[in-house]
């Protein structure tokens, strides 16, 4: 087996000492794969894309970069790590300077990493043609170009480095359906001509459904269900997973699925029940749900799952 570019391995993260945001992530992601991560507000998606950015360090477990652990590999080349592995936040006008014009947010990266500033200038005007940025938008501040023009200036920073991963935390949350769609096709495309890596965080399934090649499912701070893409969407095994489905509109009305309502509301991960971390909201709770914590098990087919009774394909 080749080795993963990332290998979370058993990672815990507690904030204040209580608060139990990430409770035991397992996931190995491979070179050039696009991996979506979902689950409710509160399951720690944006914590886990923190730690693999090293912007959170996890209280305990390790992780690995192309087989290295990650403090390693930070000591042995921080600013090698900081170009390879860059983050795409949420608020792109937010994550870019007021008060300085678009082309300086976008040579910034290059005097921070000390690269040669003449292929630099070269790049970013190959990058921003390649990106469909109009030549008048470098002269600019960030308040005064649209939305997803401002994706478009975050996702330049970060190609100017010429990353491996991209960690993108709802990238396209805020923004026109129209414009969406451009959007995820740029990434698309760019993925291929730059043999990227991502790990794309969307509360929108559609968006993970269309550009993702593996779902992870995440449920208070745990993998409760991680697939290839088509085979979740076509049947989940996980009932967290076939509630959340079950709010994803169905393009071929005679598969479109009863909406499944959760019962209940999310537990804290401050206090987390019994047994299984789901069995107060179950639909298809058992009396053993409630003492006994199922493992993440992986299938036959490579799928992943943490039920004592998954479902099966109706
Ligand atoms: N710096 C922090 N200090 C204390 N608690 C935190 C901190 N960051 C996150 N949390 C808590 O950790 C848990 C996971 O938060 P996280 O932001 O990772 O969730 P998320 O899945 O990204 O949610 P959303 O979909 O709303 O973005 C939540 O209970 C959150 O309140
Ligand atoms: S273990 Fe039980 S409570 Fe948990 S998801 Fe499976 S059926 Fe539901
Ligand atoms: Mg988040």
């Amino acid at each position: 087996m080749t080795t993963p570019l990332v290998a979370f391995r058993d990672i815990h993260v507690t904030f204040a000492g209580r608060v139990h945001a990430l409770a035991g992530i397992d996931l190995s992601i491979a070179e050039g794969e696009i991996v979506g991560l979902v689950g409710e507000s509160g399951s720690g998606k944006t914590t886990l894309c923190k730690v693999l950015t090293a912007m959170v360090r996890a209280t305990s477990g390790t992780i690995e970069v192309a087989g290295e652990p990650l403090a390693a590999r930070i000591k042995r080349d921080r600013l090698g790590f900081r170009r390879s592995t860059q983050m795409l936040l949420q608020d792109a006008v937010a994550s870019l300077s007021p008060r300085m014009r678009v082309r300086a947010l976008i040579e910034e990266p290059l005097t921070i990493h000390g690269l040669n500033a003449a292929e630099g200038k070269a790049r970013i005007e190959v990058l921003r043609q390649r990106l469909g940025l109009p030549a008048e938008a470098l002269d600019k501040y960030p308040h005064q170009i649209s939305g997803g023009q401002a994706r478009r200036v975050a996702i330049l920073r970060a190609l100017i480095l010429a990353p491996q991963l991209i960690v993108a935390d709802e990238p396209t949350a805020g923004l026109d359906v129209s414009v969406q769609g451009e959007l995820l096709n740029l990434l698309l495309d760019l993925h291929a001509e730059f043999a990227l890596t991502y790990l794309i965080v969307s509360h929108n399934l559609a968006v993970v459904r269309r550009i993702t090649q593996r779902t992870v499912v995440m449920y208070l701070g745990r993998i409760v269900e991680a697939a290839p893409t088509a085979a979740l969407f076509a049947a989940p095994r996980h009932p967290y997973t076939a509630a959340l489905l079950s709010t994803h509109p169905s393009v071929d009305p005679a598969k479109r699925r009863e909406r499944i309502v959760l019962q209940g509301e999310i537990p804290s991960v401050i206090d987390r029940p019994s047994g299984c971390h789901f069995h107060t909201r179950c639909p298809h709770v058992q009396p053993r749900c409630r003492v006994d914590d199922p493992p993440l098990v992986t299938e036959t087919s490579g799928r992943q799952v943490r039920c004592h009774f998954p479902l099966t394909a109706a």
